[in-house]
């Protein structure tokens, strides 16, 4: 068997962002809206850096226009998860994308993707978790309304806070207001940090938001204290090499810090982020982190035992999917 086939735990899927691009192409025909600029002749998006994939990642998602586009949307991003042998997964959804931080609205928007999830679940065999996520480039303001959002509909299926976007604008500690009030409300919480910041974004995270879990946190790397401070902690790492690559942080899997993070002690799960955006999905990921690294079977066990413990669900979620981890 390869380690392809292996059973799998995500923890860091974009809803907008696993969007195929058939999926938003068909949308925007539907709605007539010409969306022709983001894509390439091959039909995949198209973007050029970091700055570029925020952009057409917010054009793709203006033709995400109610609870049905996403209903639509979530059933198919878990039929390509399950397909690719993920059997839970965690899905950062921004009340920015669903209804512009209107309480009402959002709630909407959510039932239908709750909705989505329990058809999916039974149809594939897949666990759907939800991680409300503010966007960092939307400022410290919009982003209190990102997580009024979260605090109120904190509970068994919205199950974490965090941040994505820019990680060049501002600083970590202007979130704070959203992730306390996040944490006030029973939420767990993650943050993009070091993957376009540098060891202090990361170093911020963990000390001034207070996070348990990073995504990404691969530019802690270039500080070996902070590498040890994050294995102390037992701080886990949301780590997408793939993404990592397209976006040009590493040249190729080789050169990923992934397994010297790893070996340093540091806790590291393994992800897509945006799967189509980077070419990529968890079977794909498996495959090149054992071609680069010769990780088998059992490195790979670890790192789904590292992402259940660390994944938001309760506990007897959790143990549901362990049995699926076993079978
Ligand atoms: N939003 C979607 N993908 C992202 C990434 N890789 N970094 C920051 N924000 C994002
Ligand atoms: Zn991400």
């Amino acid at each position: 068997m390869s380690v392809a086939d292996l059973p799998k735990i995500e923890l860091h899927l974009h809803h907008e962002g696993a969007a195929p691009p058939a999926f938003i192409r068909q949308l925007a025909h539907e709605k007539k809206m010409d969306l022709s600029g983001i894509f390439r002749d091959d039909g995949g998006y198209d973007f050029r850096d970091f700055s570029h994939f925020l952009s057409v990642y917010e054009a793709a998602s203006e033709v995400l226009t109610g609870p049905e586009e996403f209903r639509r949307l979530t059933l198919a991003i878990l039929e390509e998860s399950a397909a690719n042998g993920v059997v839970y997964s965690e899905t950062f959804l921004s009340p920015d994308f669903c209804g512009g931080g209107d309480l009402i609205a959002w709630r909407e928007y959510l039932a239908a993707i709750q909705d989505a999830a329990d058809e999916a679940e039974k149809k594939f065999g897949i666990t759907l978790r939800g991680v409300v996520t503010c966007v960092r480039h939307f400022g410290p303001d919009q982003a209190k309304k990102a997580a009024k959002c979260a605090a109120d509909t904190a509970g068994d299926w919205i199950v974490g806070f965090g941040m994505g976007g820019n990680e060049g604008m501002g600083q970590q500690g202007d979130f704070a207001w959203s992730f306390d009030c996040a944490r006030e409300a029973g939420l767990r919480l993650t943050t993009h940090a070091g993957e376009f910041g540098g060891p202090e974004s990361v170093r911020d995270a963990v000390r001034i938001l207070g996070v348990e879990r990073i995504g990404h946190g691969v530019r802690a790397m270039e500080d070996a204290e902070l590498v040890q401070e994050l294995a102390d902690r037992g701080t886990v790492l949301e780590v997408c090499p793939g993404s990592n690559v397209v976006l040009g942080l590493f040249p190729d899997f080789a050169s990923h810090p992934i397994a010297k993070l790893r070996d340093a002690g540091v806790k590291v799960t393994v992800s897509t982020d945006d799967p189509p955006f980077f070419h990529t999905t968890m079977r794909r990921e498996y495959e090149k982190l054992n071609q680069a690294f010769g990780w088998d079977a059992e490195d790979f066990a670890a790192l789904n035992a590292t992402a259940l413990a660390a994944a938001f669900c309760d506990d007897a979620t959790r143990e549901r999917v362990q049995k699926r981890l076993e079978s």
